[in-house]
């Protein structure tokens, strides 16, 4: 299963380097991204892992903060991209698996993020283990996904009606969900900013809400903050994404004493 995953980021790397830009797409500057760094605080001289960092535009964001940054991604592919992005070398990228973080020692973060993978990867247990593994007693993990309950790679989807002429985006009807308790992988393909199609379909494992909480509570962690963030702007663009939660994001912390 790992291979099939890597081999599906290693041959749409490309062309998730042209989505993201080296600068994220709408929705992590005006959703994700705003909210992961209020929930993150300041990063200066902080110890931080980006796990499934992609192209590394995360990574070099907080290094640039004042991060000591390690990025790691299961798709050589993204981390030459990411290396190649990074030309003041101020982040450690490596190739690594998330649910098996073997190369890096325990207690060694004070931060780790994990943006828009725990979705991505069948060994989502594993990795938040390994997460509370890597992080020093007291350290912090912001991770976020796609909203389990409105998950538009999964059993959701939008009743689309006419298309906007001013925002080139269809208007959303409704939303609808049906068979939630369905955990199985989905398989979707993303398009270009130039709307051509990924060379490869991406997986997505749904699973439940109820799920993934307990989850980052079995594997230790603490949670001590939940957010269904909303777009920063009030961009028409964003009408959808005013109406249900597209993302969710949520903070744990490792206890100080375990
Ligand atoms: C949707 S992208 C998100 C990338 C980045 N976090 C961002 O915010 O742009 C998912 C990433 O997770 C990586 N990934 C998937 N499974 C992984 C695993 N088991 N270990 C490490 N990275 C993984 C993929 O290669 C891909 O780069």
């Amino acid at each position: 299963m790992d291979e099939k995953i890597k081999e599906q980021w290693d041959i749409n790397s490309e062309a998730f380097a042209e989505l993201i830009g080296g600068k994220g797409t709408p929705h992590h500057r005006s959703i994700l991204v705003p909210c992961i760094e209020r929930l993150l605080g300041d990063v200066n001289r902080k110890k931080m892992l980006d796990a499934g960092c992609g192209e590394g535009y995360l990574s070099l964001r907080f290094a640039k903060k004042g991060a000591i940054v390690t990025g790691v991604d299961i798709s050589d592919k993204m981390i030459s991209i990411a290396r190649a992005a990074d030309t003041e070398h101020i982040v450690n990228f490596q190739a690594g698996n998330i649910c098996n973080l073997e190369g890096l020692a325990d207690e060694e973060f004070d931060l780790v993020i994990c943006n828009l993978v725990l979705l991505n990867v069948p060994c989502y247990k594993e990795a938040l283990i390994e997460f509370h593994r890597v992080l020093k007693k007291g350290g912090t993990l912001v991770v976020s996904i796609v909203h389990p309950a409105f998950n538009f790679y999964g059993p959701g989807s939008w009743e689309m009606g006419e298309k906007d002429p001013q925002t080139k985006r269809r208007k959303g009807l409704y939303f609808k969900v049906d068979n939630y308790f369905d955990e199985k992988e989905y398989q979707r393909y993303w398009k270009k900013r130039s709307g051509e199609k990924f060379p490869r379909p991406i997986s997505f494992f749904h699973r439940t809400l109820s799920n993934y909480l307990n989850a980052i509570s079995n594997a230790g962690l603490v949670i001590d903050r939940i957010e269904e963030p909303l777009p920063i702007v009030e961009d028409e663009f964003f009408e959808r994404e005013r109406r249900i939660p597209f993302f969710l994001v949520v903070r744990a912390r490792r206890s100080a004493n375990s």
